[in-house]
């Protein structure tokens, strides 16, 4: 990390243009309690948040995986990036220019470089495909399509649609005069490249939209036929740049929305996207053709507490309702249905029935799970038939043994034995019976308590979890690194003696490094210093404690003796040790004048 080519004066400019908890609010939602930031740690699956954000001191640490860090870290952690590039991803967002001498190409790995020449192809051929149908006669067909299904000029503008012309080889000359290799074109499937060495334009006479990544880069395009040829739609393939089972259409551009209304809307295809963003949602995502993945999920996790479902109101898409259901609320998300009539599709509803009617009856009047679940079960039983009505039943208290709170619970169990004429204590009794064999066999989903702040992080805050001499070593470092003139005065306490633990003797020693180039303690800054990343987690966890910010000589003097007993304690065990074995050896001198050395060192 020190091989940097960036000065002091830019690196400093750079951290205090960014603030940590806007750059991780991007990824974690992130929730104030206390002094400090809490939410779901990026870096581990978890379901209570233990990863915690200080503003304060512009530094993360997980109190669960451990991870830490400062926004360089974060950015180099979660993106992948070197540091050059966090660096550059940060100036950008803090508007602060930076000229580094010879771009970063040579810090890069080709992978990495051949990703980036890959996203500039796409960008670029975006913007060809965009003017081709805004601004020419070859693209007046497309355009007419467009518009005779309805899709404004904003949405146009705004999702940078366009057209390809139909032609085999117009981009691939296109690109190539550009510099592009073939190689990084046929890498990106722009280009179909086939075994007798024939390459070819992948999309010919298509409207085409781009897809862009959660960066908002375009990775990707799909390419709608005009008329009624096959396939409907062409994708790009999966690619380096471009993974499916990740990738969620517009999130880019939803995600602020998202995390305002706590809430995304997730429909089956980009085009409901794009029409329902129009009439007034804000928050749509869509699966690239795909089915719902565990990927995407956590993706949403992160971001939102509730998935509203709006796919296809056919049979097809209503089965596919039904299993992203399932999954969204075993994950521990809440689960909304909105359910259109007719067999139509988001699109096709907004056309006929207007955006205000789509807002109010569909979006704003959708299903809670189990009131879904209730209308699903329905489906395909014949209701005046007795054994179909009892195995409904049987089936609607499963879904209702599942939710956590009672009073939904009643609610629907009450529903239930108004319609079926049941009694309400049978009904219960038998929901308690479902609860219990399903919680056995590990049916129920996960509790979210992702507002509480996990019991772990808590006591590590409270540092309960060490022994005396520990927790004094802890504490000494978190007045070392937070104040240079204390630090000193604690070298000169200690005397000499190191630390137990390694890891803290080794952060002493970089710290007294840093503070010697630097003039003052700076905790984000002490963080870039660190090259080691275990050092930097605990440097992290430690920066989470919170220490008096002027301790008094006498506290000082406190734990420096806590940790100067624990060191005498271990040696007059060695020297018990000793005695013993002269003991043994039946060398009673020696075993005496180890006995009278114990007796001074315990007096000490
Ligand atoms: P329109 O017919 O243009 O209104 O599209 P739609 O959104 O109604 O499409 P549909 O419901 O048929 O499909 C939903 C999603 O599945 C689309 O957004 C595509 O991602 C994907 N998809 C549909 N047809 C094809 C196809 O022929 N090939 C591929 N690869 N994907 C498709
Ligand atoms: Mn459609």
């Amino acid at each position: 990390m020190s091989n940097t080519r960036l000065s002091e004066e830019q690196l400093n400019s750079i951290r205090s243009s960014v603030d940590i908890v806007d750059v991780i609010s991007d990824y974690v939602q992130l929730k104030k309690q206390g002094r400090n930031y809490f939410g779901l740690c990026p870096f581990h699956g978890e379901n209570t948040p233990s990863f915690s954000v200080s503003a304060d001191k512009q530094i993360f640490h997980c109190f669960g995986c451990g991870a830490g860090g400062n926004v360089f870290t974060f950015l180099m952690d979660i993106e992948g990036y070197s540091f050059l590039e966090a660096a550059k991803d940060l100036a950008e967002r803090g508007n602060i220019a930076l000229d580094i001498q010879s771009p970063d190409t040579a810090s890069q790995s080709p992978q990495q470089s051949a990703s980036k020449k890959m996203i500039e192809a796409h960008e670029l051929l975006t913007k060809f495909y965009h003017h081709l149908l805004a601004n020419t006669k070859e693209g007046e067909p497309a355009l007419h399509y467009l518009q005779e299904r309805g899709f404004s000029k904003e949405s146009i503008e705004k999702f940078s649609i366009g057209y390809s012309l139909n032609s085999w080889d117009f981009v691939q000359t296109f690109l190539g005069k550009r510099g592009f290799d073939d190689d990084i074109l046929d890498q990106s499937g722009i280009i179909v490249s086939r075994d007798d060495g024939k390459r070819f334009d992948r999309f010919r006479n298509r409207v085409m939209f781009p897809i862009k990544d959660h960066h908002g880069d375009v990775v990707a395009f799909s390419g709608r036929a005009l008329g009624n040829d096959e396939p409907k739609y062409l994708n790009s393939p999966e690619t380096a740049i471009f993974n499916k089972s990740k990738l969620l259409f517009n999130f880019h551009q939803a995600r602020a929305a998202i995390r305002k209304k706590q809430q995304a809307v997730l429909f089956e295809g980009f085009a409901d996207v794009i029409s329902s963003a129009e009439a007034g949602v804000d928050n749509g995502v869509a699966t690239m053709g795909t089915s719902l993945t565990e990927e995407h999920l956590s993706i949403l996790k992160r971001n939102c507490e509730e998935v509203l479902i709006c796919y296809d109101s056919d049979n097809a898409g209503f089965e596919a309702a039904n299993r992203a259901a399932e999954m969204i609320v075993k994950s521990g998300l809440t689960v909304k249905v909105a359910i259109m009539p007719d067999g139509l599709d988001p699109d096709e509803y907004i056309k006929k029935y207007g955006a205000n009617s789509f807002m109010h009856d569909v979006i704003g009047d959708s299903h809670t799970y189990l009131s879904f679940k209730m209308k699903y079960l329905r489906k395909g039983r014949n209701m005046k038939n007795e054994g179909d009505r009892i195995s409904y039943i049987e089936e609607v208290l499963k879904e209702i043994a599942k939710l956590p709170n009672a009073v939904e619970r009643e609610h629907y169990l009450r529903q239930i034995s108004s319609e079926f004429s049941l009694s309400m204590d049978a009904l219960t009794e038998q929901q308690k019976t479902i609860f219990r064999s399903e919680k056995k066999r590990g049916n129920l989903p996960q509790t979210n308590h992702r507002n509480q702040v996990s019991g772990l992080a808590l006591q590590y805050t409270q540092q309960k979890l060490h022994p005396a001499h520990i927790n004094a070593e802890l504490k000494l470092l978190a007045h070392m690194m937070q104040d240079k003139e204390t630090a000193y005065k604690i070298r000169s306490l200690m005397d000499g003696n190191p630390f137990h633990i390694d890891e803290h003797q080794a952060i002493v020693t970089y710290l007294f490094g840093f503070y010697e180039e630097n003039e003052e303690s700076d905790i984000s800054l002490f963080l870039s210093y660190i090259p080691d990343k275990q050092l930097r987690k605990v440097v992290s966890q430690i920066q989470m404690m919170s220490v008096s910010s002027e301790p008094s000589d006498q506290e000082l003097k406190d734990y420096v003796g806590a940790v100067l007993k624990q060191q005498k304690m271990l040696k007059i065990k060695e020297k018990q040790d000793n005695q013993a074995e002269a003991i043994r050896m039946g060398d009673h001198i020696l075993a005496a004048k180890i006995g009278l050395e114990i007796i001074q060192m315990k007096s000490q």
